[in-house]
């Protein structure tokens, strides 16, 4: 694997979410990191490539409970840096003869840290930095050949080293935002400490990942879902760097894109970027199968079940195939191995061609299996995908389908179609796109009476949803700004026939969810 040749830092994982954050921030120094479960052994960690350093993430058991998650001890005898975070320092501190202790007085929040001692962990660091802390449990003896360097009122043990065996722990989250100079300290123990080379970056990955697609694929061929989504664009756009016309996508137009969405694709894929391009218009098909069928689940399972059969009757067009191209990310790895889980894997599990017949004989090809989404947005950008492709909104692989409440029918959807392209226009225009995780248009099989000119009327109602969020597990209402939704609803009014009323969703996640289905 190309990542192989960088120095590297391992995350153990006490907890998905934190691990993944850590493994991040080491990522931004320019440093490599990989996140293994925290029971790996030494020699599974050693595995991993150049290992420099090693950090214990965080993470939502107590050390003083009988089962909590341990690492091998023989981690403490590799001659490699520690770096204990939250739980990762309390974990350390009891293997190594310190003690833990579940005081009454638990500490969340910001803090300001008052640094004692100079430390390689805190260099450039300012002396009374603001850190984030979220712990339970605290340190309340420390192991031998340790010294305390920074402390708050409520917690002594704050940072701690031995600086002789290279182990540092910090009671905080260097990792979060609310820890001002937490990057800054990721970024000591990474590169001064462990003294990592800074040469993880995409310029030099697009190098490495394109040799290692031509040594594994050879003179085969690749077939690639693209979807229009990021991460089947920027897989297709890297493999198609390494092998050109050896790679061949499949689009399947199901009749529930956005407006104007199955041109883009191919006018970007097969026209700009020259890509060979299979392309299935079945817009009708999926129109007939859809006919009547007003139940979530049965739609849902309609529309996946004849995107399979879609995708396989395009693929058997395009000759000899060995691999299947996906755009798998490292979270979705990274979460399928993890003993917490986590909540990647339970939201991409819709993104890939699931349900394909298994005597296919396709081998996986899965280029961005090693990067976080952020770096693929990057990558996207360095192989030439436009600004508005790479910070896409998310969008489900049904469509408008599920977005359709109740009966798919075309005359429905093309009137979402223009609701939606109105909605995210304006979001556009006033600059709020970025700051929205997802913007949603919803139609209702819902009538009611409205007053048009002279004219009374009996339309459909719309619905519009914007959320915030960090990983669509939960969500919160965006607050659109009212002269937004004002233009966005009078516009609607006017140009969309079907409808005369438009509501504003102001619903969290949970309880309801971010798409209605
Ligand atoms: P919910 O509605 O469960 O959605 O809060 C969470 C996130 O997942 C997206 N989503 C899908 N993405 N195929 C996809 O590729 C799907 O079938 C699908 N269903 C929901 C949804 O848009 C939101 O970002």
């Amino acid at each position: 694997m190309s990542s192989n040749s960088h120095d590297c830092i391992v995350v153990l994982d006490f907890g998905a979410q934190y691990s993944q954050l850590i493994a991040r921030r080491v990522r931004e120094t320019g440093v490599y990191s990989q996140i293994l479960p925290f029971n790996a052994s030494c020699d599974e960690i050693m595995a991993s490539g150049n290992v420099k350093g090693i950090i214990f993430s965080g993470g939502p058991a107590s050390v003083t409970t009988e089962g909590s998650p341990r690492p091998d001890k023989g981690i403490f005898s590799l001659g490699l840096p520690v770096f204990g975070i939250c739980y990762g320092l309390q974990v350390m501190s009891v293997m190594l003869g310190g003690r833990v202790e579940s005081p009454e007085h638990k500490e969340y929040g910001i803090a300001n840290i008052d640094i004692s001692a100079s430390s390689p962990l805190f260099e450039g660091v300012s002396r009374n930095s603001q850190v984030w802390m979220s712990h339970g449990d605290r340190v309340s003896a420390i192991p031998e050949g340790f010294v305390t360097t920074a402390s708050t009122p409520s917690c002594p043990y704050t940072a701690v080293e031995d600086r002789r065996r290279n182990f540092y722990g910090v009671q905080f989250h260097p990792e979060v935002v609310h820890s001002l100079e937490g990057q800054k300290m990721i970024a000591n123990f990474a590169l001064g400490i462990c003294r990592c080379r800074a040469d993880w970056n995409m310029g030099s990955f697009i190098n490495e990942a394109v040799e290692a697609i031509r040594a594994e694929v050879g003179d085969r061929n690749v077939l690639c879902g693209l979807s229009g989504g990021v991460d089947s664009s920027v897989a297709a756009l890297l493999i198609h760097r390494a092998i050109g016309d050896q790679l061949v996508c499949v689009f399947v137009n199901n009749g529930m894109l956005r407006k104007g969405e199955a041109q883009s694709v191919l006018d970007l894929f097969g026209k700009n970027f020259n890509i060979r391009l299979q392309y299935a218009d079945a817009e009708n098909d999926f129109l007939e199968a859809l006919k009547g069928k007003t139940d979530p689940e049965d739609k849902r399972k309609t529309i996946g079940k004849l995107f399979v059969d879609t995708f396989y009757n395009e693929a058997r067009k395009c000759g000899d195939i060995s691999y299947l191209a996906q755009g798998t990310l490292y979270p979705d790895i990274v979460e399928s191995r993890s003993p917490f889980g986590g909540p990647s894997a339970t939201i991409k599990s819709h993104h890939n061609v699931g349900g394909l017949p298994s005597d296919l004989k396709w081998k996986l090809l899965e280029p961005l299996k090693d990067l976080f989404k952020d770096e693929v947005r990057d990558l996207g950008r360095q192989l030439g995908l436009p600004e508005e492709l790479v910070n896409r909104h998310p969008f489900p692989g049904p469509g408008l389908g599920v977005r359709c409440i109740g009966e798919v029918t075309k005359e429905r959807l093309d009137a979402l179609r223009e609701i939606d392209a109105i909605f995210i226009e304006e979001i556009r225009k006033a600059g709020l796109y970025g700051e929205i995780w997802q913007a949603l248009a919803d139609l209702l099989p819902v009538k009611s009476v409205g007053v048009q000119g002279d004219e009374r009327t009996y339309r459909e109602v719309c619905t519009l949803r914007a959320v915030t969020s960090a990983d669509a597990m939960t969500a919160d209402w965006y607050r659109m700004p009212y002269d937004v939704m004002q233009k966005v609803a009078s516009r609607i009014c006017n140009e969309v026939s079907a409808v005369n009323r438009v509501l504003y969703d102001i619903t969290s996640k949970p309880p309801a969810t971010i798409e209605w289905e």
